[in-house]
């Protein structure tokens, strides 16, 4: 965290310099000048925290420069210091908006205390501005929350993809919010007043989701007392989600192709055929591509899944969208449980953005949601978070010494390298780097890399 600026406005060099050494000396970042007009232009160009300014100045005084704070820097405080300490002018410039006032002859400690105290509520008004904003702004597709750059891609695919029949193929780490998507697409789509069906292929053995898919006739098998409708019947006129696709026995990645390729369905035990009118969404966290070339997956078939593919982000590459995700489920957790915690603490959410999120939303909903049981204070603070999350390294490049380059110029100078050295191979390049095609595409267009 930047250390907080504070502007030093003061006539008396020799208060102005122990102000100074003071105020530096407690971490802050100081500027001083001994004008008002000086002042002024200087919050016309830097963004402080803090403004300390003596009323009595020659030319602009020190109201003056406290009415130019108001309107040109509204999140800035000011204190005012006056030796004529009347109430009367305290009364005023804190009606004006100055946040506490400094009576000269003054004791070191008094002055720390108080700037300690203005900048610590700054602090807090300030977070709590951010995750309202980050909340207010947020955009939404059905129950999807983030506007990152690679979420409102997701957006735009889903907006234009909804009312088609075509197929759709998403892919993901796990907890990148692919069954959420899969529900997206069905309710903002015409199909939404007919069924949403997920079935997990993972989950049930080979028969099992045969007939759970296609349904049964009565005598297929011991068991079977009576004809029994499959989801893609019962899903008539709507959507069949097909989680964990890559998880389909041969047999079935056959039957399938045929489904798809026809959009007849047969029940087991039976000789006769139904037309069926149903939209396919299906999703893994796996690899099909490689269980292609692997012979694990039917080629036939995966060129029918991926009529449309949606690639979501996994939360390591939309970082941005942590703070607006964290704050959407502490909204909701601490109203499920009636914690009343109002915020996320600056340091947790500092730590949030060094941790990798292997299990992505998941994981980050899981934490918040722990938390928000745990935390005693009015904010989620650190402690409230698991170790894993506590001891998360610092991100790489934080060396404070060091002539520091953004996340986004390391970035770019290291894409490019990499691009050079693959001859521009975009395939090559992605699998250096360990992210996907379409990462790299966003990428190349979103940091403007020359090709
Ligand atoms: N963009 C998002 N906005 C709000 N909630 C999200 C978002 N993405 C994921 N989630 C939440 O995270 C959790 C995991 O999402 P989901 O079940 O859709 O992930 P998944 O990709 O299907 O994971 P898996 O591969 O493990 O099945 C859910 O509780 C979901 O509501
Ligand atoms: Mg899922």
């Amino acid at each position: 965290m930047n250390p907080a600026s504070v502007l030093i406005v003061e006539d008396d060099t020799k208060l102005r310099n122990a102000l100074k050494e003071i105020m530096t000396r407690e971490g802050y970042a100081v500027d001083a000048t001994e004008s008002g007009d000086i002042a002024v232009s200087m919050i016309k160009d830097t963004v402080y925290d803090l403004v300390i300014t003596d009323l009595k100045l020659p030319g602009i005084d020190g109201m003056d420069v406290l009415r130019s704070v108001q309107k040109l820097a509204r999140d800035t405080s000011v204190i005012i210091i006056t030796a004529y300490a009347t109430v009367d002018t305290a009364v005023e410039a804190m009606k004006e908006g100055a946040e506490d006032y400094i009576a000269k002859p003054f004791n070191l400690d008094e002055i720390r205390l108080i700037v300690r105290k203005v900048l610590d509520k700054k602090a807090l008004v300030d977070d709590n501005r951010f995750l309202r904003n980050q909340l207010k702004k947020k955009y939404s597709f059905g129950n999807l929350v983030g506007n990152s750059e690679a979420m409102v891609e997701v957006y735009k695919t889903i907006e234009k993809i909804k009312d088609s029949r075509a197929t759709v193929l998403i892919l993901g780490e796990t907890g990148t919010g692919k069954e959420l998507v899969a529900r997206a697409i069905h309710f903002n789509s015409i199909r939404s007043e007919k069924p949403f069906l997920p079935v997990n292929c993972a989950a049930l053995a080979e028969t099992l989701l045969e007939s759970e898919l296609f349904g049964y006739v009565k005598g297929a098998f011991t068991g079977a007392t009576r004809d029994k409708q499959g989801v893609f019947e019962v899903a008539h006129g709507g959507t069949v989600f097909l989680d964990e696709i890559g998880d389909i026995s041969p047999r079935l990645q056959q039957i399938l192709l045929r489904v798809l390729e026809n959009g007849e369905i047969q029940p087991v035990g039976s000789t006769q055929r139904k037309k069926v009118d149903v939209r396919v969404v299906a999703a893994t966290n796996r690899n099909l591509g490689e269980m292609m070339k692997a012979g694990a997956f039917r080629a036939d078939l995966y060129y029918r899944l991926n009529v449309i593919t949606l690639d979501l982000p996994s939360l390591r590459e939309k970082k941005e969208d942590i703070a607006t995700l964290a704050g959407h489920f502490l909204k909701k957790y601490a109203e499920e449980n009636q914690r009343p915690i109002h915020g996320i603490s600056r340091e947790a959410l500092n730590l949030f953005d060094c941790y990798e999120w292997p299990g992505n939303v998941r994981e980050l909903e899981n934490v918040i949601e722990r938390a928000t049981l745990l935390e005693t204070s009015k904010e989620i603070t650190a402690e409230s978070l698991p170790e894993s999350i506590r001891t998360a390294p610092e991100r790489p490049f934080s060396n404070p010494d060091e002539d520091l380059q953004t996340l986004e110029e390391v970035g770019r100078t290291y894409i490019q390298t990499v691009l050079e050295k693959t001859g521009g191979n975009k395939a090559r390049a992605s699998e250096i780097l360990g992210i996907n095609r379409t990462s790299l595409w966003r990428m190349i267009h979103r940091l403007k890399i020359a090709q």
